[in-house]
């Protein structure tokens, strides 16, 4: 649908950018922080920087929080480690952890920044791993009991909550992003077990919130692409809306309706992966009631029916974004009219308004991206980082925004990933999102100098227009 008038975003928009602590932070052991299954992971590809230092937001956060405000955001999207709050995961808080992010928020609000907080973004404690991670039903406990410390301590500051993130990276694509130590090397049936206590560790969460803190909001944080049927064959149609099945629409279901999806609950009885369920936990999931729907968006999937041989899998292993393939399921194709990223990821704008109208059309929830953005290898040359492709891909994606806003989706706040440079999940520092660039290498920490990119005067701009400048 083309518009003569396109609707303007909200007075209220959050005009926000993201970061994840572990990728962030650096302090890996700082005051008392505990191992996150993140420090004992190992298997980084040679060259590729660890996370031990990071951005060193740790200890630069008020000088990082004071650029944001430069920049204009009204909204910062960051996660709490849970082992800087609880080190060993479920026994004695740590209070020099608590006071750094109370710190941080204070300093958010004073200048005007609204703090969105993700409880749990791929950081499990390693002492709960050692125990049996999610595959433990006391891990749901721990979290819980996590997230009550978190309300009791922030609530009378912090609005927005993300409970997980991207709960379906973590199941599909656990050893791309290194959320490993024993549970990234879970399979089949104990995987999905894992899955269906996350979920509840959610749902206690999101009934927790709305018990203590009748005033905050709080929602899931999935990573959601729009799959395509490679051609209008009805068989691509059929495997399309499996794998939207299963990559998508299992976690957001849960997490909004609180039941499986059929098609997802028929592939786990199919592979005899289908989890335990016990007396009263499909009743917690319908209780547990989100108040909004946040998502991260990169790109979207091209699939078409399975040949059922080896031919269905472009990519061994694939990563949150690369589409893999499952023979007897579906079959990976590259669409053809997609330009792709330095690192194989297909780049659609168009595509973000089609997640968005499906989203708001099937669930009804306020939408916040929570993620968004384009990793490149970014050069400093002159004291200065020319990033217009980012600048490209950030204004061609918010205008599809604006345009899913004028078809009447509901969309309340952009958190671009990423707020200042950070580390990628696999693919080390010179992997950059961000609109501040860090100047540091995969093994040279040098003087990790902030640098306003060109991409972080283009968005203070876009900020400051409310968006009319696009
Ligand atoms: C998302 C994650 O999957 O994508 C982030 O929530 C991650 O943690 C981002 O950094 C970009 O992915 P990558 O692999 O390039 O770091």
């Amino acid at each position: 649908m083309q518009h003569e008038q396109l609707t303007p975003f909200p007075g209220d928009f959050l005009w926000g950018a993201s970061t994840s602590a572990y990728q962030v932070e650096g302090g890996w052991d700082a005051d008392g922080k505990g191992p996150s299954v993140i420090d004992i992971h190992m298997h980084r590809p040679e060259g590729v920087t660890d996370f031990t230092v990071a951005a060193d937001h740790y200890h630069h956060y008020s000088e990082d929080v004071e650029l944001f405000a430069e920049l204009g955001l009204n909204a910062y999207r960051f996660s709490i480690a849970w082992t800087r709050i609880v080190p060993d995961g479920d026994g004695e808080m740590n209070p020099a952890g608590v006071a750094h992010y109370h710190r941080v928020i204070d300093e958010l609000l004073a200048q005007g920044i609204e703090p969105v907080v993700t409880m749990y973004h791929f950081d499990l404690p390693a002492a709960l791993d050692a125990k049996g991670g999610w595959s433990e039903r006391a891990t749901i406990d721990a979290f819980e009991r996590y997230a009550q410390v978190l309300f009791q301590e922030y609530g009378s500051k912090v609005k927005f909550w993300l409970t997980i993130n991207e709960q379906n990276m973590m199941i599909l694509h656990g050893r791309a992003i290194g959320t490993t130590g024993r549970s990234g090397q879970v399979e089949g049936k104990e995987l999905y077990q894992q899955n269906h206590h996350m979920f509840l560790a959610q749902a206690r969460a999101m009934v927790l919130c709305h018990e203590l803190l009748p005033e905050a909001k709080i929602g899931p944080a999935p990573n959601i692409v729009s799959v395509y049927p490679a051609t209008c064959a009805p068989e691509d149609i059929i495997a399309a809306d499996d794998w939207d099945a299963i990559r998508n629409l299992l976690y957001v279901d849960l997490s909004v309706r609180g039941s499986y999806h059929n098609l997802a609950w028929a592939y786990l009885c199919a592979k005899g992966w289908e989890p335990e369920i016990l007396d009263g936990d499909l009743e917690l999931l319908a209780a547990a009631k989100p108040d909004f729907l946040a998502f991260n968006y990169y790109s979207t999937q091209t699939v078409g029916a399975s040949r059922g041989d080896s031919s269905d899998i472009q990519v061994r292993g694939g990563d949150q974004q690369v589409v893999r393939g499952e023979v007897g399921l579906y079959r990976a194709v590259k669409n053809e009219y997609l330009p792709v990223n330095a690192f194989g990821w297909e780049i659609d704008p168009v595509g973000f308004r089609t997640t968005m109208r499906r989203l708001w059309d099937r669930y009804r929830l306020p939408l916040i991206i929570t993620e968004n953005g384009l990793g490149a290898f970014d050069e400093l040359v002159d004291g200065r980082v020319r990033d217009d492709y980012r600048i490209e891909f950030l204004k061609l994606h918010l205008e599809q925004i604006r345009l899913a806003i004028s078809d009447g989706v509901e969309v309340f706040g952009y958190c671009p990933w990423t707020a200042i440079d950070l580390v990628s999940t696999h693919q080390g520092i010179s992997k950059r999102y961000g609109f501040i660039y860090v100047d540091r290498e995969e093994d040279a920490l040098k003087d990790l100098a902030r640098v306003r990119k060109d991409s972080f005067f283009w968005y203070q701009g876009v900020i400051a227009s409310g968006g009319d400048s696009l």
